[in-house]
């Protein structure tokens, strides 16, 4: 019956996927499945610093460019992701940070996110500028940019992007705030804060990675304080890990999961876009990282749509 897509685009949203370029490269399934359910897309990988700049001076748009056009041959928008992180930094940079001075490392950084945004400027809907820059408990994440240039760095990245692609929308990105806490009472703090100054940021992005053992109280009520500042706001990384194997009672609360991140999104008119962090159990994120968890998407590693996938279209 009907897709993601159409279903959504019904009621004036965005649904999106992050997108292995490997996958889509090579298997027709995955690309058809891309193609025929989501109406943005987002890189998993291919436009973080390591890739796009290997070798210093030396870049590799190739991947993110395939990608960007396959989304156009779609008819699909695309996430920028992302320009400032602390991780999936190239080796080079790693390595030669600790030695620059504060002005020789903001000029690298600029330079990062100018020829970036330059690069892709006009095929990109929203840039996750700046990810992941606080700690859970609120203060500012220890990173070579905030060590080396504090914290303005932040609302340098935003000022450099905007001059490089003055329509792209610039999203703030970060995992944990989707609910009410000390870290999304600080990213609210600042982004109120840029605002005051003037910075141009036009939304905050909740990856919203979420995990059957931890509950969700007030995504909804969070998300709508922050639109009410102006923002638009997008769950940009949404999956539903469960300790494995899945048992029928801990698939029904992945199910309950997808349905209430979509219809917080849905209640909120400024939620613009609702992205899940890959589509197939086979090529998910989750069972690298958070041992003896997994099945936190919408379809079984056979490309067969779960529960979870019809919950979405049930919703929408
Ligand atoms: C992850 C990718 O899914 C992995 O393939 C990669 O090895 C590490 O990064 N928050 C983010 C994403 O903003 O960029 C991360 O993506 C997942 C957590």
């Amino acid at each position: 019956s009907d897709s993601l897509r159409s279903l959504a685009s019904g009621i004036g949203l965005r649904i999106g996927t992050a997108v292995n370029t490997d996958q889509l490269a090579n298997n027709p399934t995955y690309r058809s499945i891309t193609a025929s359910q989501f109406s943005t897309v987002t890189p998993e990988n291919v436009m973080k610093w390591e890739v796009v700049e290997p070798t210093r001076g030396t870049y590799d748009w190739s991947a993110a460019d395939r990608l960007v056009s396959f989304a156009q041959a779609n008819h699909q928008l695309v996430r920028g992701h992302t320009l400032v992180w602390h991780s999936q930094l190239p080796g080079w940079l790693t390595a030669a940070a600790p030695q620059m001075s504060a002005d020789q490392l903001r000029a690298v950084l600029r330079q990062h996110v100018t020829d970036e945004v330059t690069h892709f400027k006009g095929r990109i809907w929203q840039w996750d500028v700046v990810n992941e820059a606080f700690n859970d408990d609120g203060t500012l994440r220890d990173s070579i940019w905030l060590q080396k240039l504090g914290p303005g760095y932040i609302a340098d990245a935003f000022r450099w992007a905007h001059q490089a692609d003055p329509k792209a929308k610039l999203f703030y990105n970060d995992y944990n705030i989707e609910y009410t806490g000390p870290k999304s009472n600080a990213v609210y703090a600042m982004v109120k804060n840029l605002q005051a100054q003037g910075v141009p940021i036009d939304g905050v992005g909740f990856q919203t990675h979420l995990d059957t053992q931890y509950p969700l109280p007030d995504l909804q009520a969070n998300l709508q304080r922050f639109a009410a500042l102006g923002l638009d706001v997008a769950e940009t990384e949404v999956d539903v890990r469960t300790p494995l194997p899945v048992t029928p009672t801990e698939q029904s609360a992945q199910v309950a999961g997808y349905t209430q991140t979509l219809q917080a999104c849905m209640a909120v008119k400024r939620c613009i876009s609702y992205t899940v962090w890959g589509f197939d159990d086979g090529d998910s994120w989750v069972p690298g990282v958070f041992a003896g968890e997994g099945a936190a998407t919408i379809y079984d590693a056979a490309f067969q749509p779960k529960a979870q996938y019809f919950a979405l279209q049930q919703a929408l």
